[in-house]
C-alpha cells in the first residue's frame, strides 16, 4: 500500500489531498499521450492515494470502443508505462470507474452522451461532481472541442463552486501569433481564465520547479545573477530520438514551434525573469511575461546572425544507424521543415542588458538532455593565465533537468603536488542520490494541479501569445526562404557548424551537456 514515507513528494502535501470529487474526460483517449502518460499519471495519483474518493475517467474519441476494451487499453499501457508496478486492488478501483464515449469532435452527438455519462455517474454517488476535460487531441481539434463544451453546456457546469468545470488544452498551442490569439478568444468565449489550464509539461517536472527555488531561496546566487556577473546563458534540450511515429505531426510543426516556442521558452522565462512579489500564480505568471516582452525583436533577413535551423541527416545513435530526416515515415520529399533550431536572444532590461541567452533544441542529437548552463565571466587574468600548466574553466552553474537531475558548479581548482597546477572541478548535486530515485513524473503533478484549481504550472493566455510573437517572425522568415538556409547536421551529433559560428561571434562555445 502507498506509504507516505516513499517518496518526499508525499510530505506535507494538504493542499493536494484536497481535490473536489473529480471526472477526469480525456478527448483523444484512443491516442499516443493518454497511454504513455494520462493514464499512468492518474494511476500513480491513485496509489498514492492523492485522488478523491469519488473519481472517474471517461475516454472520447471519434472511433467507438466497448468500455471493457478501454479498460484493457489503459491497463495494457499502465502495464507498459507505469513507473510503478500495476497494484491489483488500487487498479481494479480505478478501472470499475472508467468509461469511454464515442463521437465526432465537430459534432454535438458525443457531446450528449457524455453529458449524459457524466450525469449518470453523478446519480451513482448523489453528489454533484467536477469535470474536468483533457483535450489531447491533435490541435486541429481543440477549437471543435471547445466550442462544443460550451454549446452544450457542459463548460459551464457548477460555475461559481469549487465544482466549476476546468478544461486542460495540450501543446502546441496554436502555430503563430494569429492562431494562438484566434484559440485564446474562441476558449475565452466559453471558459472563465481561471477555468483554463493551458499545458506545458516542462513546467511539471521537479528540476523545472526547482529553478526558482535554487534562485530565489539561496543569498548566494542571487547578487550573481545579472549582467555584471554573468557572461552567458546557455539552455539546451536535446533528444536523441527521431520524428518516430509522429512524422506527420512534426512535418507541420518543427523543433521552433514543438519545443522552443514553449518548452524551452518557460526555461528562459524561469531563469531571467525578475523575484516574483510572492508565489501565488498570478506574480510568478505576470513576472514571466514581462521577461518574454523584454525579449529583442530578432533582425532576420539577409542580417540573420542569430537564428540556426537544420535536420538531421543520417548517422549514428547509441550505435545504431538511423536514416535522416526526409527518409522518416510521412515526411515529404520537399520538407523544409527544422528538426534542429538555435537562437541568440538579448534581453532588454536593467538586469541582462548585454548578455546573450543561446538556446538549442534538436532531435536526434548526440544524446537527451536537458540543461540551463549559467556561465559566470572569468575573473582578472593576472595571476593563473599564459601558462599550459593553468587548465581554466569558467565558472557555470549547470541545472540538469533531466536526466541525472541536479545542479553542478564547475570551479577552478590545484591540482595537488609541488608544483601550481590547475584543472577545472565539479561540485555535484544529483536528486537521484540525496532524494532516491522514483521521482513523480509531471504529468502527475499538473493533473493533480489542474484538479485542485492551481494554475501555477499553467500558461496563462497572454503568456503564449507573448512567446509567439518572439517566435512569430522567425516562422515567417523561414517560409519566404524554401530549403535555402537549412544546413544539415549528422544524427548523433550535437548539432550543425552554422549553431557554433552563432555563438563564436561573442567568443562564445556551447558546451558539451553534462554534470
Ligand atoms: P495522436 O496523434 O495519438 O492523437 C490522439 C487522438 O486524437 C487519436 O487517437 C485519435 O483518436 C484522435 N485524432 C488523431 N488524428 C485526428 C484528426 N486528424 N482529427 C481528429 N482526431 C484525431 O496524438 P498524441 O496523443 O500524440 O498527442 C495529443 C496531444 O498532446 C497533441 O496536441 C500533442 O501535440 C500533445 N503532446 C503529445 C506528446 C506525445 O508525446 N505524444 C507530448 C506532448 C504533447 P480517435 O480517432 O479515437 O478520435
Ligand atoms: C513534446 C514534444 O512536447 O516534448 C516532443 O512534442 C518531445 O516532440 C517531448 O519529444 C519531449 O518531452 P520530454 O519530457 O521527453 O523531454
Amino acid at each position: 500500500m502507498p506509504s507516505e514515507n516513499r517518496h518526499p513528494f508525499l510530505k506535507g502535501l494538504s493542499k493536494h489531498r484536497g481535490a473536489p470529487p473529480t471526472v477526469v474526460v480525456i478527448f483523444g483517449a484512443s491516442g499516443d499521450l493518454t497511454a504513455r502518460k494520462l493514464v499512468p499519471a492518474i494511476y500513480n495519483l491513485a496509489l498514492d492515494n492523492l485522488l478523491p474518493s469519488d473519481f472517474f475517467l471517461i475516454g472520447f474519441g471519434r472511433k467507438p470502443i466497448p468500455d471493457d476494451e478501454f479498460r484493457q487499453m489503459a491497463e495494457d499501457s499502465l502495464k507498459e508505462f507505469s513507473r510503478r508496478d500495476v497494484d491489483e486492488q488500487i487498479w481494479g478501483k480505478l478501472k470499475s470507474n472508467t468509461c469511454y464515449v464515442d463521437g465526432p469532435y465537430g459534432e454535438s452527438d458525443g457531446y450528449k452522451k457524455l453529458k449524459e455519462q457524466i450525469e449518470a455517474y453523478e446519480k451513482a454517488v448523489g453528489r454533484d461532481l467536477q469535470v474536468l476535460f483533457y483535450i489531447s487531441t491533435p490541435p486541429s481539434v481543440f477549437g471543435d472541442v471547445v466550442s462544443h463544451l460550451g454549446d452544450c453546456g457542459l463548460a459551464a457546469r457548477n460555475l461559481g463552486s469549487p465544482l466549476a468545470s476546468k478544461v486542460v488544452v495540450e501543446k502546441p498551442f496554436g502555430k503563430d501569433l494569429e492562431s494562438a490569439r484566434e484559440l485564446n478568444a474562441t476558449i475565452n468565449q466559453h471558459f472563465g481564465e481561471s477555468q483554463i489550464y493551458r499545458i506545458d509539461h516542462y513546467l511539471g517536472k521537479e528540476t523545472v520547479q526547482d529553478l526558482l527555488v535554487q534562485r530565489f531561496a539561496n543569498s548566494i546566487f542571487e547578487p550573481l545573477w545579472n549582467r555584471n556577473f554573468v557572461e552567458c546563458v546557455q539552455i539546451t534540450v536535446a533528444e536523441d530520438l527521431g520524428v518516430g511515429t509522429r512524422g506527420g505531426y512534426y512535418d507541420t510543426s518543427g523543433a521552433l514551434r514543438d519545443m522552443i516556442q514553449n518548452h524551452t521558452m518557460q526555461l528562459l522565462s524561469l531563469t531571467a525573469m525578475e523575484p516574483p512579489v510572492s508565489l501565488d500564480p498570478e506574480s510568478i505568471r505576470d513576472e514571466k511575461v514581462k521577461l518574454l516582452k523584454a525579449i529583442q525583436p530578432l533582425e532576420l533577413g539577409s542580417k540573420n546572425t542569430d537564428v540556426v535551423r537544420a535536420r538531421y541527416g543520417e548517422g549514428l545513435v547509441g550505435g545504431n544507424k538511423v536514416p535522416p530526416y526526409l527518409d522518416e515515415a510521412g515526411i515529404p520529399t520537399e520538407s523544409s521543415t527544422e528538426t534542429y533550431a538555435s537562437l541568440r536572444l538579448s534581453i532588454n532590461n536593467w538586469r541582462w542588458e548585454g548578455v546573450p541567452f543561446y538556446l538549442r533544441s534538436g532531435k536526434r542529437m548526440a544524446r537527451r538532455v536537458s540543461e540551463i548552463a549559467i556561465q559566470f565571466k572569468t575573473p582578472p587574468g593576472i595571476l593563473f593565465s599564459s601558462s599550459n600548466v593553468f587548465d581554466l574553466s569558467s565558472n557555470t552553474m549547470v541545472i540538469q533537468i533531466q536526466p541525472d537531475e541536479g545542479v553542478s558548479l564547475v570551479m577552478n581548482s590545484k591540482i595537488p603536488g609541488l608544483e601550481t597546477r590547475t584543472q577545472p572541478v565539479r561540485m555535484n548535486f544529483r536528486y537521484k542520490t540525496t532524494y532516491g530515485s522514483n521521482t513523480p513524473e509531471a504529468y502527475e503533478r499538473l493533473i493533480l494541479d489542474a484538479m485542485i484549481g492551481d494554475s501555477t504550472l499553467f500558461i496563462r493566455g497572454d503568456e503564449t501569445e507573448a512567446s509567439w510573437k518572439i517566435i512569430t517572425p522567425i516562422l515567417e522568415f523561414w517560409k519566404t526562404c524554401g530549403n535555402q538556409g537549412m544546413a544539415e547536421y549528422q544524427s548523433g551529433s550535437w548539432g550543425p557548424l552554422e549553431s557554433d559560428q552563432l555563438l563564436w561571434e561573442n567568443n562564445h562555445k556551447w558546451r558539451k551537456p553534462g554534470p
